[in-house]
């Protein structure tokens, strides 16, 4: 069949899978309030279901397919989940978000298993930091999966820090030591208000505009945006092996180019990260004959997919907290 297409020309070669709600840290952006998951009242996909999932996505066009939390790790099956993508006609790229929690006693297991790309999420390089804004004084181990994955020579390994004012603003030179001889991505993210985090949204948001001047100050030039580069701007530095991304959802309207559609880990497709309630695709996913059904609702739903976030325009969106469908 031809590639999901919506009414503005895009097309979604980018699945964003959330196999889990729950997650073992507590970082203070993102579960603010002591977020309770949905996992044992609803209960997530299971493997079966996901597999009859990313059949119908990549005969729709879908070749990257990232598997996002909630954590990830604590399905106990993630491995095979790992191994039914990668063996999924058309996908090309198996990509995981993870908070690294388990990272060096299980990254290799992954990679065997099909595991192309990496982003662990990292919001600082002070463990003292780390630990105030996780809940886990783990930063330690965590690089330790990190270095891991760049031993076995992973074709991407990306870091992601949301950029929280007075708790992790002052570490961009300890960043550039970083990256001067490591061959990784790291993405500063500006912090989005979502339904839960209002007041912390108030204390702690902050631009990424200082930081882009201060890169720029510093030697670095932003690189021409590919077609498929997601919402991303991708800077470098002759003299660093590493690259710099920011995701400013504030500054700009990234979302002409938007690649992507998620699924929730309970089966729901979301339009958007923000504004879009979703609709429930698990009865769908019950038998493999119900593949034409799905597809149908697939290209249907696409033509409600809206222009943009509108977060650039003051749009607080709706979505009530990350966890639930994996950023
Ligand atoms: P790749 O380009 O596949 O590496 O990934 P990514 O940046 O989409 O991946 P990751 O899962 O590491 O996401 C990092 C964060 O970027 C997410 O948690 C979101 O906060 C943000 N993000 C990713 N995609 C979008 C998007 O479509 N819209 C907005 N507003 N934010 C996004
Ligand atoms: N704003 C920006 N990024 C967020 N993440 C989670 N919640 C938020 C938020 N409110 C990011 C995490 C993780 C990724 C999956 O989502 O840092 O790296
Ligand atoms: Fe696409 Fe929505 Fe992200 Fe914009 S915010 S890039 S429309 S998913």
């Amino acid at each position: 069949m031809t590639p999901l297409t919506d009414r503005f020309g895009r097309t979604f070669p980018y699945l964003r899978l959330s196999v889990i709600d729950a997650c073992n840290f507590r970082c203070s952006y993102c579960l603010p309030d002591g977020y309770r998951a949905a996992h044992g009242r609803a209960k997530h996909l299971e493997l079966d279901e996901i597999a009859r999932l990313l059949r119908a996505f990549a005969r729709a066009g879908m070749r990257k397919v990232r598997i996002t939390g909630g954590e990830p790790s604590l399905r106990r099956d993630l491995t095979a989940i790992i191994g039914v993508g990668a063996t999924t006609p058309g996908v090309e790229t198996v990509a995981l978000t993870t908070n690294g929690s388990v990272l060096p006693q299980r990254i290799d297991e992954w990679i065997d298993a099909g595991l192309r790309a990496l982003n662990v999420s990292v919001d600082t390089l002070d463990a003292h930091a780390f630990a105030r804004i996780t809940g886990h004084d783990r930063l330690g181990e965590i690089l330790q999966g990190v270095e891991r994955a760049r031993a076995r020579r992973l074709p991407s390994i990306k870091l992601n820090a949301v950029l929280l004012r007075g708790l992790n603003d002052d570490q961009l030179p300890t960043w550039l030591d970083y990256l001067r001889d490591r061959d990784v991505g790291v993405r500063f993210i500006e912090l989005m208000q979502t339904g839960d985090n209002r007041a912390y949204f108030e204390k702690h948001h902050l631009r990424a505009e200082t930081l882009e001047a201060q890169l720029v100050d510093a030697g670095w030039s932003l690189r021409p945006r590919a077609p498929d580069a997601g919402p991303a701007r991708e800077y470098v530095h002759p003299e660093y092996a590493g690259r710099i991304g920011i995701i400013a959802p504030y500054s700009r309207d990234f979302c002409a180019g938007c690649n992507r559609l998620r699924v929730t880990s309970t089966g729901d497709l979301r339009l958007c990260l923000f504004g879009d309630f979703g609709i429930a695709l698990r009865p769908l996913l019950q038998r493999d004959d119900q593949a034409e059904e799905l597809l149908a609702v697939l290209v249907s739903q696409l033509g409600l997919k809206k222009a943009t976030h509108g977060l650039h325009e003051g749009n607080t969106g709706i979505t009530p907290h990350l966890a639930s469908i994996g950023g």
